[in-house]
């Protein structure tokens, strides 16, 4: 039987999330996680975990509400940026490093758990969303925010795939992103569930401008650039300059690109 070699995919991901600079990206995620506190509504006071934090950016608007959060990745460049981030703003966050997958906390700790785009990349998804629910406190709220198989996360993973096949036997990000997958990995820990289709816009100077974020700040498209010949490194950008300009709305020049995501709400029995 070939077993999923999860350590060896897990190493080889954080280099790669390890590589460009997420806090470049992550200005555009601002708007998900104020959504996604509103939705979620930690109360002053409750304890609250932002799980594949990145720079923090959910931590920091959840402190703003006056609860006990702690913030954890497994890149320790992004925790360090976190922190600066919270140290600048005087906002008290322990943001440490480690791996969705085997999270570093007694079980039942937080009242919530949040993730923005971050545990549905942890190639051990069932291990995950175990973990979610172990450190969420009996009747705590999980949520969670992240691609879905349609539109231009779609359309994104699977540009990147084309050229940079996902390792054999882990299951896609996107699975996260459906009622089916959400519900068959959360489901065997929850009361219930809600998963409510969103749309947040992300803002550039113009298609180009878009490009050349992601191939110069985001891990994943400067790894498959990386690896890739000067043909297909052509072919990869023009793919993803045409994904750009599909889901662009803006007429004036700029990009104003549509971003359809999945948030899904969970209560845990
Ligand atoms: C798309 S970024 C999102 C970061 C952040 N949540 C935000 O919204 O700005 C994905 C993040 O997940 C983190 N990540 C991926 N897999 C992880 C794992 N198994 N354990 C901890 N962090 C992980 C990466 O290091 C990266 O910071």
């Amino acid at each position: 039987m070939n077993e999923t070699d999860y350590i060896g995919i897990t190493e080889s991901q954080k280099e790669t999330w390890a590589t460009g600079d997420f806090n470049e990206i992550a200005r555009q995620n601002v708007v998900m996680a104020e959504t996604l506190v509103e939705t979620v509504d930690p109360h002053p006071g409750q304890r609250v975990l932002d799980v594949a934090c990145g720079s923090g950016t959910a931590a920091l608007v959840a402190e703003r509400r006056y609860c006990e959060v702690t913030g954890i990745d497994y890149v320790p460049g992004l925790i360090q940026r976190a922190t600066a981030r919270a140290q600048a703003n005087r906002q008290p966050v322990d943001f440490r490093v480690g791996d969705a997958q085997d999270m570093p906390f007694p079980d039942d700790s937080f009242d919530v758990v949040l993730s923005v785009y971050g545990v549905q990349f942890a190639p051990d998804q069932e291990r995950a969303a175990r973990e979610l629910l172990r450190v969420c406190k009996p009747g705590g709220k999980i949520g969670l925010m992240g691609p879905i198989p349609e539109g231009w996360s779609g359309d994104w993973f699977a540009a990147h795939a084309e050229y940079m096949p996902p390792p054999p036997g882990v299951h896609s990000p996107l699975r996260w992103g459906t009622d089916e997958g959400s519900e068959e990995l959360l489901g065997p820990g929850i009361q219930s569930i809600e998963n409510t289709r969103r749309t947040a816009l992300q803002y550039y100077r113009s298609v180009n401008h878009a490009v050349e974020v992601f191939s110069t700040y985001f891990g994943p498209t400067i790894r498959a650039l990386e690896e890739l010949d000067p043909v297909d490194q052509e072919s990869l950008l023009d793919d993803l300059n045409t994904i750009m300009s599909r889901y662009n709305r803006a007429t004036d020049g700029t990009a104003i690109v549509e971003n359809e995501y999945l948030q899904t709400a969970a209560i845990k029995a």
